[in-house]
């Protein structure tokens, strides 16, 4: 398949631009598109076939269901049984917007989606591109991350284009996505909240709305996660990955006192300059905006990968808000090896 290569123009109107790949996913193709969370590689969800060749461009094991992405509570309602009371209130405040939501699924929705279980995961994304081209196809588009199994979610096009390039029709290209990291996963159980992955609608923000928890396997790194992608292998880069924890201080002293230039470091700017300067340093932003770490991870895990490093050594940063969506991402990468700095 040749794949074509799309640059949106924000000087012309966005129905147009995206109105051909809209036929493109009603007739059955793939598309791949930025949201505000990851790009992502979109085909209609209703249509098992189309579900089907998802799997297959993307390698990914079947039982790993997908998200479907809507425009609104208009768009969830007839893919799930029923929207309770406290579902609608977590819509009215975080839609659009990086917040999934599982929930029992209608009978519209195929299991080839859901990976055979009786749930959906459903999300209404905020990125003008992605709302456009779900209006222009008018049917949900199941999306996961447009990158290989194993591979970082990508949050540029050319990092789609690395992975995906031949397999998809398309790839919208609409440059780098705001938060860098994949939405958050929430599920209703009782009158309490379960996060399955953490993303930017925190613990913190969601438990205004209701208790909220972890799922459990999340906080201990074993048994098997309630989002099954969870279980899988995920971006583990080619060299080893340590993570350091503790005080800001405290890291950036055991990182300056252990420097080797073989390394590659991924640090804050404050880290950075207690180091040498080098190629070998990637920095994701100030020290205190975990936000910038979120939106600069994978790509300082790629660079750092792609460099002559043997190792790369991580900073880690608190848990609180996005700084846990950050953690977990970097506890996966580094394979849970941790280095507590005391
Ligand atoms: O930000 C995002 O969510 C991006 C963009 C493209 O929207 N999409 C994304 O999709 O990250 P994916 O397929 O890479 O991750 C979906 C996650 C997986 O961990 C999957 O197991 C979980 O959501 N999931 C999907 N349906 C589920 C369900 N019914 N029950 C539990 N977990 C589910
Ligand atoms: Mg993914």
């Amino acid at each position: 398949m040749k794949t074509k290569y799309v640059t949106i123009d924000h000087s012309r109107p966005l129905g147009p631009q995206v109105a051909p790949w809209g036929e493109i996913l009603r007739a059955g193709g793939l598309v791949a598109f930025p949201t505000e969370t990851v790009y992502g590689l979109g085909a209609n969800g209703l249509d098992s076939e189309a579900a089907k060749k998802i799997y297959v461009a993307k390698g990914r094991p079947s039982d790993n269901p997908l998200i479907l992405h809507v425009l609104d509570r208009d768009g969830l309602a007839p893919l799930v049984k029923e929207i309770p009371p406290l579902v609608d209130r977590l819509i009215s405040e975080f839609w659009p917007g990086p917040l999934t939501l599982v929930l029992p699924k209608s009978d519209i929705v195929p299991t080839t989606v859901t990976g055979g279980g009786a749930t959906v995961a459903v999300r209404a994304p905020s990125q003008p591109v992605a709302r456009a081209l779900i209006t222009a196809a008018g049917v949900p588009l199941a999306a996961p991350s447009a990158n290989l199994s194993g591979r970082p979610s990508p949050v540029t096009a050319p990092a789609v284009r690395h992975d995906l390039d031949g397999r998809v029709d398309v790839i919208l290209d609409d440059g780098a996505c705001r938060i860098g990291l994949e939405s958050t996963v929430v599920s209703l159980q009782e009158n309490e909240l379960v996060i399955y992955r953490p993303g930017a609608i925190t613990l913190e923000m969601l438990s205004a709305f209701a208790p909220t928890r972890l799922d459990t396997a999340l906080v201990t790194g074993q048994g098997i996660p309630k989002a099954p992608g969870m279980k899988y292998r995920h971006y583990a880069p080619r060299v080893p990955v340590y993570l350091y924890t503790g005080e800001t201080e405290k890291i950036r002293a055991a990182l300056a006192k252990t420097y080797d230039s073989r390394r590659g470091y991924l640090v804050s700017a404050e880290t950075a300059r207690a180091l040498p300067a080098g190629e070998n340093i990637y920095i994701w932003g100030e020290a205190a905006d975990a936000a910038a770490y979120a939106a600069h991870l994978y790509q300082g895990l790629l660079y750092l990968d792609e460099t002559a490093a043997e190792e790369i050594y991580a900073e880690g940063i608190s848990d609180q808000g996005i700084g846990l969506a950050v953690m977990n991402r970097l506890l996966k990468a580094a394979a849970y090896q941790v280095r507590e700095v005391k």
